[in-house]
């Protein structure tokens, strides 16, 4: 099964928990983001991989327009049900791959995405496709899973994240962000590596992480380095993972 409908199994089976998740819906976290991106009330907003809309729904209370896409339209009935419920009325969905995205250039004052490039398999292609459709000026928001920098953190944690969804990719550290930010007509406003924990066993819930997974899950963290263990901590109940946000403008 190719990566695309790998995405669409995994989250069209889960959608309703992903418009429910209080780690998606977390406001303190929204408020950090617009907080960051400081939205006009003019502006128009893409949310590229909304999920359960979250991002859109913060975005729309602070922009003119919002235009919410992903790859799974399980998740744009339940991103839409969200809107729904939070009475927004700006915004619209559309069923869109990130790597081709069927907008002209130069359209959005804001284009964020959140908690999704880790599952993106040609990651230049999208983030040129992000970029390809902000005004110049414009506002780059990312927030995504991360890891550690180092070959170490950067194997096993992904391994991690792939025994919990097969639908995984990749998640960068700083230093392989860097790489692939040099490469976008980008100015880089703010970076910022964060540190959290998710609750156990609910973060394997939310992707059914079958049993045999869960255990090699911690078998990896156990066999990490000592320096490993000290970024990593663990527990039955929870577990340590990073996550990089990125605001830039386009050039
Ligand atoms: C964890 S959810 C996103 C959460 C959401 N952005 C938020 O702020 O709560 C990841 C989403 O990425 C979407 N996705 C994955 N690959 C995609 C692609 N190539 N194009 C568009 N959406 C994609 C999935 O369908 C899924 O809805």
């Amino acid at each position: 099964m190719d990566n695309l409908n790998k995405v669409r199994k995994n989250f069209g089976q889960r959608a309703s928990e992903y418009r429910k998740s209080s780690t998606h819906g977390n406001p303190v976290v929204l408020e950090r983001m617009i907080e960051l991106i400081k939205p006009s009330s003019e502006a128009s907003a893409l949310d590229v991989a909304t999920g359960g809309g979250h991002t859109a729904i913060a975005l729309a209370t602070s922009v003119q327009q919002v235009v919410a896409i992903d790859i799974t339209p399980e998740m744009l009935t339940e991103a839409k049900i969200a809107s729904r419920q939070e009475g927004i009325s700006n915004i619209t969905f559309r069923v869109e791959d990130v790597h081709n995205l069927n907008i002209p250039d130069c359209q959005f004052d804001i284009v964020a995405s959140r908690f999704a490039v880790h599952h993106f398999s040609d990651v230049n292609k999208a983030l040129r496709e992000m970029c390809r459709v902000l005004k110049p000026g414009g506002k780059f928001y990312i927030l995504d899973c991360s890891v550690i920098d180092g070959e170490e953190f950067e194997k096993e944690i992904n391994h991690i994240e792939l025994l919990r969804d097969s639908s995984h990719q990749f998640s960068y550290s700083p230093r392989l962000w860097n790489q692939l930010l040099k490469e976008l007509p980008l100015t880089i406003e703010h970076t910022s590596l964060l540190k959290e924990q998710y609750e156990l066993p609910l973060w394997f819930d939310r992707m059914e992480t079958a049993r045999d997974s869960r255990d090699k899950i911690f078998q990896i963290l156990k066999n990490l380095s000592a320096e490993g263990k000290t970024h990593y901590p663990f527990g039955e109940n929870y577990i340590t993972t990073y996550r990089f946000e990125i605001l830039a403008t386009k050039n």
